[in-house]
C-alpha cells in the first residue's frame, strides 16, 4: 500500500473500551497509517486539525464543518440518519457505512427469537408457569407463517434468509426493483405497501429512516394489516407513528410489537410502552458494533482510499440511505 501523506484517521467511539479493540486490529492491519483514537469530544476535538477521516459512531453532524481538512467519513453502524439533515453538501466529503452484512446475522437472529417468544406462544407459556396453570394450548408453526421483510437490503435480505431456511413462507417490500432470492415475492414501492402487509401475520421492519420512510408505519397503515399482526422493528423507531402503534396494540390490529428502536433513545420512563402488556422491548442492542466484525471492513476501504480506488458501501445522501 503507498501511504500518500498526510492522511490522518481519527478513531471515535463512546464506547472506550471498544477502542483498544479497535486499536489492535487498525494497528496491525495499517501500519505507518497515523490514527488517534478518541472516546470524548473533549478528546476528539484534539485531533480535529489534522484528521482527514473520522471513523466513528454516535458524533455529532456538526462536527462535519470543525474539522477543516475532512474528506471521508465511515460510520461505524449501517445508519445514517444521525447525519441526514445536517450534511454538508457543499463540503466535498464521501460517506460510507459499514457493511450490514458483518451485522445481520446477529439481528436476523434476533427476529427470529421474537417470532419464536410471540408466534410459538413461548410468552404464553411463562404466564401459564407463573400462575402454576398445566393447561394445553396448540403452539403454532413458523411454518404457517407469512412474514413481510420491509426493506431487503443487507440485513432485511439476511432476515429473510434465515426465516425462509426455517420453513416460514417470506414476501419483502423495497423500493427498488432489485432481485432477493430468498423472498417469493417482492412488493415494490410506495403505492404496494398496503398490498404487502395486508397478507402478512408478522411484519419485520429493517429500513432506514429518511424523508420518505418517517412514519410511514401509521394508523392509515395499520388499517390494512392483518388481525392480529406481529410487528418487528430493528430498523429505526421514527419509521412507526409510535402513538399510532399504542392505539392499533389497544384495537388488536397489533396483537404483539417487538421493538429495538424507538423514536427516542433512550425511550423515555413515561413511554406507554415500557408498560404494555402487548409490546416487548429492548434497548437497541439487536445489532451491536462488535470490533472484530466491523473494523476489518474500514480497513479495506482505507486501504482502497489509499490506493485511489472506489470505496464500498457508500451513501447516496440524495436518498438519505
Ligand atoms: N437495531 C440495530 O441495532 C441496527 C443495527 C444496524 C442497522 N440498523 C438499521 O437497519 C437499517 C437497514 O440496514 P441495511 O444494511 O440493510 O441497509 P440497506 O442495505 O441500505 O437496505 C435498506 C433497505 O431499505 C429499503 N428502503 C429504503 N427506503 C425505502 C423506501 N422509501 N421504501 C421502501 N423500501 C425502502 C431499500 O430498498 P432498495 O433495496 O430497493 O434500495 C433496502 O432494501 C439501517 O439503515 C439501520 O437504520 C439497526
Amino acid at each position: 500500500v503507498k501511504i500518500l501523506e498526510p492522511e490522518s484517521i481519527l478513531v471515535y467511539s463512546k464506547y472506550r473500551h471498544d477502542l483498544p479493540r479497535f486499536e489492535k486490529i487498525l494497528a496491525q492491519s495499517l501500519p505507518g497509517v497515523d490514527i488517534k483514537y478518541a472516546d470524548t469530544p473533549e478528546n476528539a476535538e484534539r485531533y480535529f486539525a489534522d484528521a482527514t477521516i473520522l471513523y466513528g459512531w454516535g458524533f455529532p453532524a456538526a462536527w462535519l464543518r470543525q474539522i477543516p481538512r475532512l474528506r471521508w467519513v465511515q460510520k461505524m453502524g449501517a445508519g445514517v440518519d444521525d447525519l441526514m439533515s445536517e450534511w454538508p453538501t457543499d463540503l466535498e466529503i464521501e460517506l460510507t457505512r459499514t457493511d450490514g452484512k458483518l451485522i445481520a446475522a446477529r439481528m436476523a437472529e434476533y427476529v427470529l427469537a421474537m417470532i419464536l417468544d410471540h408466534n410459538l406462544q413461548i410468552d404464553r407459556a411463562r404466564v401459564l408457569q407463573r400462575a402454576k396453570t398445566w393447561k394445553f394450548f396448540e403452539m403454532g408453526a413458523l411454518s404457517q407463517l407469512t412474514v413481510g421483510i420491509a426493506g431487503l437490503g443487507e440485513i432485511g435480505s439476511e432476515v429473510a434468509r434465515l426465516l425462509r431456511n426455517v420453513g416460514c413462507h417470506v414476501v419483502g417490500w423495497r423500493r427498488s426493483e432489485a432481485e432477493c432470492e430468498f423472498v417469493s415475492r417482492t412488493f415494490v414501492g410506495a403505492e404496494r405497501l398496503g398490498d404487502f402487509a395486508c397478507g402478512c401475520d408478522v411484519v419485520v421492519l429493517v429500513l432506514p429512516l429518511t424523508v420518505d420512510t418517517r412514519k410511514t408505519f401509521n394508523s392509515e397503515m395499520f388499517a390494512r394489516f392483518k388481525p392480529a399482526t406481529h410487528l418487528v422493528n430493528v430498523g429505526r423507531g421514527g419509521v412507526i407513528d409510535e402513538n399510532d402503534l399504542v392505539a392499533a396494540l389497544d384495537d388488536g390490529i397489533i396483537a404483539r410489537a417487538s421493538l429495538d428502536v424507538f423514536s427516542q433513545e433512550p425511550l423515555p420512563v413515561n413511554h406507554p410502552f415500557w408498560q404494555h402488556p402487548k409490546v416487548a422491548l429492548t434497548p437497541h442492542v439487536c445489532g451491536p458494533l462488535i470490533p472484530e466484525d466491523v473494523a476489518p471492513h474500514f480497513v479495506a476501504n482505507v486501504k482502497a482510499y489509499l490506493a485511489g480506488q472506489p470505496l464500498s458501501h457508500t451513501v447516496d445522501v440524495s436518498r438519505q440511505y
